[in-house]
């Protein structure tokens, strides 16, 4: 009895669980059992990626779609104690995702399996836990049968997982669903729905309050309820309004948080607290006209990720996903697609901070495959509860605005496809049951208006991927329709590459095949000219002038922002990442980037292509991108004349013959400079320059660096031909954790301590420990002199 009335007491404590495991890599009889003897297995943290560890191989089953690392079967164990005071509490295990097919054990029992590798998941581990002693989790991970996804996904625990420890009497999992309605800049009406659970086997009385507070925390609105009565072995959903006057609303300029702080009352003390984060603000589609974000119109302005950071791997790292973010907000997009599952919760935790709009995707296939492995061999065992998770999981972040229940899915092409409608149909239910506030969609390819998915009736909003000769027609084809443009563009660059003349368009085939579009070059570099595509999209200047003329276009996702492991279209292995990425593996912008920012950002900006290390004699195609109405561009101080954007061209263009020294333009509007460009030609390399991004880190023990490194001549000027191999020390107790050029071409290890750069850049990952202190790297090579960086770790405190 006491030991019941102590439980009821405590409120809820979440820790992070992901140090301190024991890893194995292959498969092994019995190492569910509690005595297993795993003191020769690794030791290592979480989030952790096998995969990326590994090494590339035309060998490994995932292909080099699927980045061309090894996947295989792996085990994780962990031991661990439960306080004997804890006797009486609830204790479970939140995994974020795990890839794929795992088996969960505690103490040698079995808590489930979970075949996709992108849902989120908990169990409960009460019944088994022995209090005061030692117990084991051990986690069975089998991505042995490849390929399963599209594209790299990675292999083991790559998410966060904690122990969440409640009262028998407690919010439940993803217990609560904020909503707002009748939202304007004097008031908003915020009903909270929350579901309590009793695990006691006697009725209780609660009397739960929550609180709203805005983010300066001062208290905006009180819940109060007198008396809940909760029965035995039961849960209970109770329903909280509030009018918040005058509320912040939230956008992509200012993402303004509220938080509401559910305290539920057992036996007169706090026996849980629960926060939920949401925003306020109203969204909608128009037919004719778009999306309006609070009455207001914006043009969503969007790209698609996969879920891998590149070097990372899938081993979800907070600031790597926050650099992602920033790179694109730079670039000038308010949008992203988590193409094509759910994403990392620390994704959306972002977005919500730093002001997307998100569409939340569940899955690239449903009962039909796209690769011989992948998820429709779980289709129906677990699209409801995958789908139902995904929704519950995220539908109270303010930046998700729409869902997105399939990408590109093999029902979409047999016209009159029974299952296609039927299963368009089912899914959106579950979804509009969940959450009836936002719009469905799906992304869809195959642009025949037979399409059964359209004809379903169960999208709020026709996704469209790629046909942009199709965009016209649309108002006409589905009248009275919500469009948005799921996926556009697939333009194929390398960085740093620029094969002249620059003006012929290379349609590429995949795969190759002899009078099908060019070969693509056998050195794997393609253009960094905006004039190469794969044959079902288009070159970026294209389909983003046609987006950004038709206002019932509400917006568009380019494929992709970021170069992604996997699918190397134009070419198969020996490439072994994407070239579709406005942005390369490593981070680093190609020039369409800068096309984007032109359209999309209003800052003064102007960009000049390529870069002026040519032969004397040699004719050079330079091209500007700028967002003023003409640039004059300088060979040497004499002027090649001045040019002005059209209609119907995004980019300026001079056919400049070479020589030496530099090019400078100077870009103005209505005959005012705005922003000035130079590119000089540099001398033989001599030194090896790192730039970091932070040199600064807290010892959270996540914290990363990322550092660029160039080479320059012996006047400072970077060179963009430079390829050194490049070779890293570090002292201290920050650590090296990724090495990358962007070239998808490269088979280096992103481990190894040393990188050749790729014109003239190359990327080193650092990572700082828990400790304070001092560590400085070091990178040198053959006959440059070398380079050092001081970066400092420091305790949040001190920061
Ligand atoms: C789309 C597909 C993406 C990716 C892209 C490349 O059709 O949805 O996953 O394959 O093409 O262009």
């Amino acid at each position: 009895m006491f030991a019941l009335v102590l439980a009821l007491l405590v409120q809820r404590q979440t820790a992070g669980f992901d140090h301190g495991w024991r890893f194995h890599l292959g498969d092994v009889t019995r190492a569910q059992e509690a005595a297993f003897n795993d003191s020769a297995w690794r030791k290592l943290d979480l989030p952790h990626d096998w995969s990326i560890q590994g090494d590339f191989s035309e060998q490994n089953p995932a292909g080099a779609a699927g980045g061309a690392l090894p996947g295989g079967i792996g085990w994780y164990r962990k031991a661990f104690t439960v306080p004997a005071a804890d006797k009486g509490k609830r204790v479970f295990i939140d995994f974020d995702g795990v890839y794929r097919n795992s088996e969960v054990w505690i103490n040698g029992h079995s808590l489930g399996k979970r075949p996709y590798g992108y849902s989120s998941f908990r169990y409960e581990l009460t019944p088994h836990l022995r209090a005061g002693a030692r117990n084991v989790i051990a986690v069975r991970v089998d991505n042995s049968q490849q390929p399963n996804s599209r594209w790299y996904s990675g292999s083991g625990i790559y998410r966060h997982v904690r122990l969440v420890t409640t009262s028998p009497v407690h919010v439940d999992h993803w217990g609560t669903y904020v909503t707002t309605e009748r939202v304007s800049a004097d008031s908003s009406r915020v009903r909270i729905r929350t579901t309590i659970r009793n695990e006691l086997h006697a009725e209780q009385q609660l009397f739960p309050v929550t609180t709203i507070y805005d983010s300066a925390g001062e208290t905006v609105g009180v819940g109060v309820h007198e008396g809940v009565v909760v029965p035995a072995d039961s849960v209970v959903e109770i329903e909280d309004e509030f009018t918040i006057a005058d509320p912040t609303l939230w956008s992509v300029e200012r993402p303004y948080l509220y938080r509401a702080v559910t305290r539920v009352t057992c036996r007169k003390s706090v026996c849980d607290d629960y926060t939920t984060t949401f925003g306020v603000r109203t969204a909608e589609f128009r037919a004719d006209s778009g999306f309006f974000l609070n009455g207001r119109h914006v043009k969503i302005r969007g790209i698609c990720l996969h879920h891998d950071l590149g070097a990372l791997g899938a081993a979800v790292n907070t600031r790597a996903i926050e650099r992602q973010l920033q790179i694109m907000k730079a670039m000038g997009a308010n949008a992203l697609r988590t193409s094509h599952n759910p994403p990392a919760p620390e994704l959306l935790d972002l977005t919500d901070r730093m002001g997307f709009i998100v569409m939340d995707e569940a899955f690239d296939m449903w009962k039909k495959e796209k690769t011989k492995y992948d998820y429709h061999l779980d289709w129906d065992a677990w699209h409801e509860r995958d789908l139902s998770d995904m929704v519950r999981r995220d539908r109270n972040h303010p930046s998700v605005f729409m869902w997105s229940i399939g990408n590109e899915v093999m029902e979409q092409w047999t016209d009159g496809d029974s299952t296609a409608a039927s299963i368009a149909r089912e899914l959106a239910g579950i979804v509009h049951r969940l959450d009836p506030t936002r719009p469905v969609t799906q992304a869809a390819n195959n642009g025949s208006t037979r399409n059964p998915v359209f004809h379903a009736g169960a999208l709020d909003l026709l996704g469209h991927n790629y046909h942009h000769e199709a965009w016209a027609d649309f108002p006409s084809q589905y009248p009275g329709a919500k469009f948005i443009i799921t996926e556009a563009m697939s333009d194929l660059n390398s960085r740093g590459v620029y094969p002249q003349p620059s003006d012929s368009v290379s349609e590429y085939h995949w795969p190759y095949e002899k009078d099908k579009g060019p070969r693509p070059p056998a050195d794997g570099r393609l253009s960094s000219y905006d004039n190469s595509y794969a044959f079902w999209g288009s070159l970026h200047e294209e389909s983003l002038r046609l987006f950004e003329r038709y206002p019932f276009l509400s917006g568009i996702f380019i494929w992709q922002g970021i170069d992604y492991l996997g699918e190397p279209t134009p070419y198969e292995w020996p490439a072994r990442s994407s070239y579709f990425g406005v942005v390369d593996l490593a981070g680093f912008p190609k020039d369409p980037f800068y096309l984007y920012q032109s359209v999309w950002t209003d800052r003064p900006m102007l960009h000049l292509l390529p870069h002026w290390n040519w032969t004397a004699g040699d004719s050079i195609d330079v091209w500007a991108y700028t967002n003023a109405d003409e640039v004059e561009l300088f060979l040497n101080g004499a002027s090649l004349g001045r040019k002005r954007k059209s209609e119907t061209v995004s980019h300026l263009v001079w056919r400049v013959a070479y020589a030496p020294g530099t090019l400078r333009g100077v870009a103005r509007t209505a005959g005012r400079e705005t922003a000035v460009a130079e590119v000089k030609t540099a001398g033989r390399p001599a030194r090896i320059t790192l730039a970091a991004d932070r040199t600064h880190l807290s010892a959270s023990g996540d914290d990363l660096a990322f550092i660029t490194v160039t080479v320059r001549d012996s006047a400072g000027v970077d060179v963009p031909t430079a390829e050194p191999l490049v070779q890293f020390w570090i002292t201290g107790t920050a650590r090296v954790v990724g090495v990358d050029n962007g070239d998808p071409m490269s088979h280096t290890s992103f481990q190894a301590g040393q990188i050749r750069l790729f014109n003239g850049k190359a990327l080193v990952i650092v990572r700082a420990g828990t400790r304070s202190g001092v560590s400085t790297l070091t990178a040198s090579a053959d006959g440059l002199a070398p380079s050092s960086v001081r970066i400092e770790v420091r305790q949040e405190s001190q920061r």
